[in-house]
């Protein structure tokens, strides 16, 4: 019975899938113009992304529910970018099954057919969860990632404690590392053929935030060439360091979700921490990054990552149907050491973003990239407003050594009395001249130290788009969006 349900579901979920990918998108004031947007009904967390230097595409998966625009049952739907700013949609890869819907995880290239799918077939690593548990399967495709088998072994991998997911494999010298969440810690297993795993440890009792479950970690390996500071001769001797991404929810600094990290070091089967166990590090200090995992197989073994810019705390309820959410613009990360000698992860637009930038002009439309440089003697003000005078206030505070957002009175705000907030950052380096770039599309604003030692995500929703910039204490240059 459960099968036949299941299986009804499925072709539902078929149908509805073909139905979205085709409808036209009219009147959608809040669909953004370049951050990745499902067609239509529910989105959340990026799954399985990697990139096929074949075709040269990015391939990003998404928890997706293709019956309505909240979350429900999830399955995998999929997205395919050559730019990472346009994105096709295809049909939907993975549903629901007699083992469960289809949560989180990761794709790898199996380029030496570890798992006996084939020589570069794509596997795919997830969570299946149903009333009584969760547990790890794995699926494979051979045509490059637009149908995937389910291996006829699953699970691979079954939970022994009720919250247990989200995979994110990596290779490991010689064998495969998963690194996933349990409760409010990560545990790592390492297999041979991704069928097989074995315990190797766990990390988190002590340490970081735990307001809230942890989800969604993954773990990254942070050589020479991905430090930013310190200096280039010191840089070349440092050893490498390992950073363990861990989402939360709630417990994020603002409330609601937020990705925290740790840096430490990873020997093969343990990950020690650096950081003072009471240290909270965020990767992200607006409310509306989470989730963020990597691509897999990045061109020049960069770190590439993409976040779900949404906060569970009002995610289901954001003014936006057909769809809901959509995820940041891809970032690249590195680390730097920040003025107190503290390891901390940097996020910058990844260069794909370049290609966005068209003339520059005077006035603001409704969407652009905008860079300030702001004297680092004094306050700065930059207010972004519509001609109903909803505006966002941003606040660079010399003294506090702070960038802040005030989105309290941005536009809509009445779906939840958790939208309306102000988050704050802080800047980590001081610095003569602050370099502050934003990412304005329909319903969002990213901001980035231009070096990235702080990022802020945040959704906003005005009635018509901020078409005002005003800048106290900097200069300002807008740049129109090429669509
Ligand atoms: C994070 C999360 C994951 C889970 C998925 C379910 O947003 O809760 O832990 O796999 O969403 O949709």
């Amino acid at each position: 019975m459960k099968h036949q349900q299941l299986t009804l579901m499925a072709l539902l979920s078929i149908v509805l899938g073909f139905v979205a990918c085709s409808r036209s998108r009219v009147a959608e004031p809040y669909r953004s113009v370049y951050h990745h947007t499902p067609a239509a009904n529910w989105m959340n967390d990026p799954n399985g992304m990697f990139y096929d230097e074949t075709t040269q595409l990015w391939h990003l998966y998404y928890q997706h529910n293709p019956f309505g625009a909240t979350w429900g049952p999830m399955h995998w739907g999929h997205a395919t970018s050559a730019d990472l700013l346009h994105w096709q949609e295809h049909p939907i890869v993975l549903y629901p099954d007699s083992i469960g819907t289809i949560f989180s995880g990761s794709c790898i290239i199996d380029r030496e057919n570890t798992a006996g799918f084939g020589e570069n077939a794509i596997v795919a690593v997830y969570t299946q969860s149903e009333v009584c548990g969760q547990h790890q399967s794995i699926a494979y495709s051979t045509d490059g990632g637009y149908t995937f088998t389910k291996y006829e072994g699953n699970p691979v991998l079954k939970g022994d404690v009720p919250d247990f997911r989200d995979p994110k494999i990596s290779r490991d010298g010689d064998h495969w590392l998963m690194t996933l969440a349990c409760g409010q810690e990560i545990r790592f297993y390492a297999s041979e053929n991704l069928k097989d795993w074995t315990y190797l440890s766990s990390f988190g009792e002590g340490y970081g935030a735990h307001g809230g479950v942890w989800e969604c970690p993954e773990l990254l390996c942070f050589d020479n060439t991905k430090m930013s500071k310190p200096e280039a001769s010191e840089q070349e001797t440092a050893e490498p360091k390992w950073v363990l991404l861990v989402s939360i929810n709630p417990g994020g600094p603002f409330g609601g979700s937020a990705t925290q990290y740790f840096v430490g070091d990873w020997d093969g089967k343990t990950f020690t921490c650096i950081d003072a166990p009471d240290a909270q590090k965020w990767l992200d200090y607006g409310r509306d990054n989470y989730s963020t995992f990597t691509f897999h197989n990045a061109p020049d073994n960069r770190f590439v990552a993409m976040g779900w810019m949404s906060n569970w705390q009002y995610a289901q309820v954001l003014p936006t149907e057909p769809f809901r959410s959509q995820n940041t613009v891809a970032r690249d990360f590195s680390l730097f050491v920040d003025d107190e000698g503290q390891y901390r992860l940097a996020s910058v637009p990844s260069v794909e973003t370049q290609a966005l930038r068209g003339q520059v002009t005077e006035k603001l439309s409704d969407a652009a990239v905008v860079e300030l440089e702001l004297d680092g003697k004094q306050d700065a003000l930059i207010t972004l407003a519509n001609d109903k005078g909803e505006k966002v206030v941003m606040t660079l505070d010399v003294h506090r050594q702070t960038f802040s957002m005030d989105r309290t009175a941005s536009g809509d705000c009445s779906f939840s009395h958790d939208f309306a907030s102000h988050t704050v950052a802080p800047l980590f380096i001081k610095r003569d001249c602050y370099h502050v770039t934003l990412f304005i599309d329909h319903c969002s604003i990213e901001a980035f130290d231009k070096e990235g030692a702080w990022s802020m995500t945040n959704l906003v929703f005005p009635s018509q788009p901020y078409n005002h910039i005003s800048v106290e204490g900097g200069k300002v240059t807008i740049y129109d969006i090429k669509k």
